[in-house]
């Protein structure tokens, strides 16, 4: 860590730990460990938002109920209060991302039954899908691990779990980086044209999809969720689009950015990539202590539901609360050498996929496709290494993960 880091004046804006600001950019951890120690509930009066970062005060809050969640309920001007949609009202487009209950829960239990399910029953489809992927990478000389492997795979997966005809997985992979766009609040106008017509496309496609599956249904998401609906499922067409949207949109940056910083961090710890070939059995170990060390989400938020204390303080109904997952991931009162990417030791449970009842719904997946993933590409290149290269960490504010990553086998 460099001297200005560490002396440097402490944040006091969400923004200056977020992507936007570019030394935040390149790396959050001195900026938030700052945070964490001088102001761990920090009031951000310009965005009328709070922000947590010790990882009791995280932890309490996400698994907390009580709190709201979605954007409508935040006061107005926040910046919560901006991710609404005010074409809305009703919330027809929201996912379970941003519901409350009783709507969350109603939407998100049928949900998660099926896709936890499917996933059990596919994993030696997705194990498949990653090796096949794997050995379609060059088999020598120098290439972006991202373009290549880490950015294609999550689409091709989850388009096989939710049952995208062969034939259409071009187009399909084409639209879900079009809605994904929909994470970047600063996309330029062509960008977002290309989002729209992406979503319009992908929203036809599941109405498709959801109508033949009912007719004559196959092994896979969309069938499943057509007939809980058929069984009594209380959820209409359109929610069950918006949520199978989510999991596109939920899904594929984030476990690309984990792949990629996965792959990232071994490089540059060859003693922690020796470990992890010399005793397999700490895969599962290693692909938390990646998620611990670079949070591919770094922060979710809540909104408090009534005037009360938070962490210590007191706070208004209505108010957001956004919590620094990262900045509790290493946070030493919970972490024994928080700042060390170590995967031997057993650690605490990090916070990286959130909790209560928004835990990420993606989480076993993103942990079965990492596993994979970190196992199947040092087996087919066991001597790969990061040529000199700058490494460039995408702009969207409040995800961790590199643009590009050249790889030499
Ligand atoms: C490394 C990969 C991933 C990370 C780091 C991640 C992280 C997160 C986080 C932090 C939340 C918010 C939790 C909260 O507020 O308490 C979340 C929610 C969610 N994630 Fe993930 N996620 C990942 C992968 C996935 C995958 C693979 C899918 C789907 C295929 C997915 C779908 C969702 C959905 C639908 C929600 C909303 C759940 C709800 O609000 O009820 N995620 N994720």
């Amino acid at each position: 860590m460099s001297e200005s880091e560490e002396t440097g004046k402490a944040p006091t804006s969400i923004m200056e730990v977020s992507a936007y600001d570019p030394e935040a950019r390149d790396n959050p951890h001195p900026k938030m460990k700052r945070l964490r120690e001088t102001h761990p509930v920090l009031r951000d009066e310009p965005l009328k938002t709070w922000l947590l970062s010790r990882y009791d005060d995280v932890r309490a809050t996400v698994n907390d109920r009580t709190f709201d969640r979605h954007p409508r309920n935040a006061e107005p001007g926040s910046m919560l209060s901006m991710l609404g949609d005010p074409d809305d009202p009703e919330g027809k487009r929201t996912s379970i991302l941003f519901q409350d209950d009783p709507d969350h829960a109603r939407n998100r239990l049928p949900l998660v039954k099926a896709f936890y399910a499917r996933i059990k029953k596919m994993e030696p489809e997705i194990e498949a899908i990653i090796d096949r992927v794997i050995e379609a990478a060059p088999a020598s000389g120098r290439f972006d691990l991202m373009e290549e492997i880490a950015v294609p795979l999550p689409i091709a997966i989850i388009a096989h779990i939710l049952g995208v005809d062969e034939n259409r997985l071009d187009e399909f992979r084409d639209w879900s980086e079009g809605v994904i766009l929909g994470l970047n609040p600063a996309r330029s106008d062509e960008e977002t044209n290309y989002m729209t017509a992406s979503a319009d496309k992908l929203n036809a496609y599941f109405t498709q999809l959801m109508e033949e599956r009912r007719v004559a249904p196959k092994d896979d998401l969309i069938s499943d969720m057509v007939q809980a609906q058929a069984d009594g499922g209380d959820f209409d067409d359109d929610e069950l689009r918006t949520n199978l949207q989510a999991l596109l949109v939920g899904g594929n940056l984030t476990t690309t950015d984990l792949i990629g910083n996965g792959v990232w961090l071994f490089l540059n710890h060859p003693d922690q990539l020796e470990a992890l070939k010399a005793d397999p059995t700490l895969a599962s170990q290693a692909v938390e202590e990646v998620l611990r060390f670079e949070a591919p989400v770094q922060a979710t938020s809540r909104v408090v539901s009534e005037d009360r204390d938070v962490a210590g303080c007191p706070m208004k109904k209505s108010q957001p609360v956004f919590m620094l997952l990262a900045a509790a991931n290493r946070d030493p009162s919970k972490f024994e050498a928080p700042e060390t990417f170590d995967i031997t030791p057993k650690r605490a449970s990090h916070m990286s996929f959130g909790g209560g009842a928004h835990i990420c719904i993606g989480a076993p997946l993103a942990r079965i496709e990492a596993r994979r993933v970190y196992q199947k590409l040092f087996e087919r290149y066991p001597s790969m290494t990061l040529p000199k290269q700058d490494i460039v960490w995408r702009a969207l504010p409040f995800f961790r993960g590199i643009e590009r990553l050249k790889v030499e086998v």
